[in-house]
């Protein structure tokens, strides 16, 4: 028994010493002091000893146990101690390394159209309001005073979905939910993508426009014409010309198209401008008391006025874009030039 018991002592230290992980450690623990662990069935077999030698062999026993575990402790903590340290030196950042450039993309020309128009139009204290692009007939046309059959329906190119559904053809549904949303004052701008079965180098299927609507308790054509020269100069520069030539939405009255001075020839006459010195950029008018109607306003004593632009067709006239298709193909090489 005593031999048994410094043959497993001298094995048990070889073992630890030359153990190098965590693991492996604790695998020698359970081998020896583990349940079924070798020392564990030495121990058991001490009730078939002579009683006398029992106490000294018990003794010796747990010494050699003792023994063991002090080396198995040691043994863990260093190996802990070296996994900690291996991984600090493995994950040490090398601070004199050159760094790895982010690769950045640029913002696409009609985001920055966008967010440049949003910004000056926030300066005229015109907030940014929102709505869904599937949107339903009755705030698409016919809270618009488009009245179901009218043919003014015919020129939006409509793309249905079903029951009542549509894909928006304008932002001016915005007008509508902003009006059901808030008393007047209104003063809001609503960006947003829209479509319309058309497809060519100056039409695509889905494109950008931006709503304005303006409501208060004396707002007239004038300030519509003031808000539209500001705006024009701004993102065009001093000085644009604005031209209003009469046109018809069911949903103004009076009714414009509205034209800036050609920005590609400097009103002299191009192919862009077809020779006439002028660009149309948008629509626009005093709000239909019609409108007022289907969202409970009350068109006696309120006024406003409405307009609306097609986006891309500013981006094509501010970077000198001569095809439509060109913003929306994704090519690499032309976007990075924003
Ligand atoms: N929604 C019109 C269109 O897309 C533009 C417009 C907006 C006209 C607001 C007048 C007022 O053609």
């Amino acid at each position: 028994m005593r031999e048994k018991l410094e043959q497993l002592k001298c094995c048990a230290m070889a073992a630890i010493a030359a153990a190098s992980s965590v693991d492996a450690l604790q695998d020698i623990r359970i081998s020896l002091l583990g349940r079924k662990g070798e020392l564990t069935s030495l121990m058991k077999g001490l009730g078939s000893l002579d009683p006398a030698e029992r106490p000294v062999v018990g003794q010796l026993v747990n010494s050699v146990r003792d023994e063991i575990e002090a080396a198995l402790g040691s043994a863990l903590e260093s190996a802990q101690n070296n996994f900690i340290a291996t991984r600090i030196q493995a994950e040490r950042i090398d601070t004199s390394l050159p760094g790895r450039r982010a690769q950045k993309g640029t913002k696409h020309p009609v985001s920055l159209v966008i967010e440049e128009i949003c910004s000056i139009f926030a300066g005229l204290g015109f907030a940014v309001a929102e709505g869904p692009e599937i949107e339903h007939d009755w705030y698409n046309f016919e809270a618009l005073n488009f009245p179901p059959e009218h043919p003014a329906r015919d020129m939006q190119d409509t793309f249905f979905v079903e029951n009542n559904l549509l894909l928006r053809t304008h932002t001016s549904p915005v007008q509508i939910r902003t009006m059901l949303k808030q008393k007047p004052p209104v003063r809001i701008i609503a960006p947003g993508t829209v479509y319309r079965c058309d497809s060519d180098a100056t039409h695509s299927p889905m494109f950008h426009q931006i709503e304005g609507l303006m409501v208060d308790s004396r707002v007239t054509f004038g300030d519509l014409k003031g808000v539209l020269t500001v705006f024009t100069n701004q993102l065009f520069g001093q000085k644009t010309g604005v031209r209003l030539r009469p046109s018809y939405f069911p949903f103004t009255e009076p009714s414009a198209e509205v034209d800036i001075a050609c920005v590609i020839c400097g009103s002299k006459g191009c192919r862009i401008c077809k020779n006439s010195g002028w660009l149309e950029i948008l629509g626009a008018g005093m709000v239909d008391p019609e409108v007022y109607r289907h969202v409970q306003y009350d068109a006696e004593n309120i006024s406003g006025f409405a307009f609306g632009m097609g986006i891309e067709r500013i981006a094509m006239l501010k970077y000198g874009i001569s095809d439509m298709r060109l913003l929306f193909e994704n090519d690499v090489r032309f976007l990075r030039q924003f």
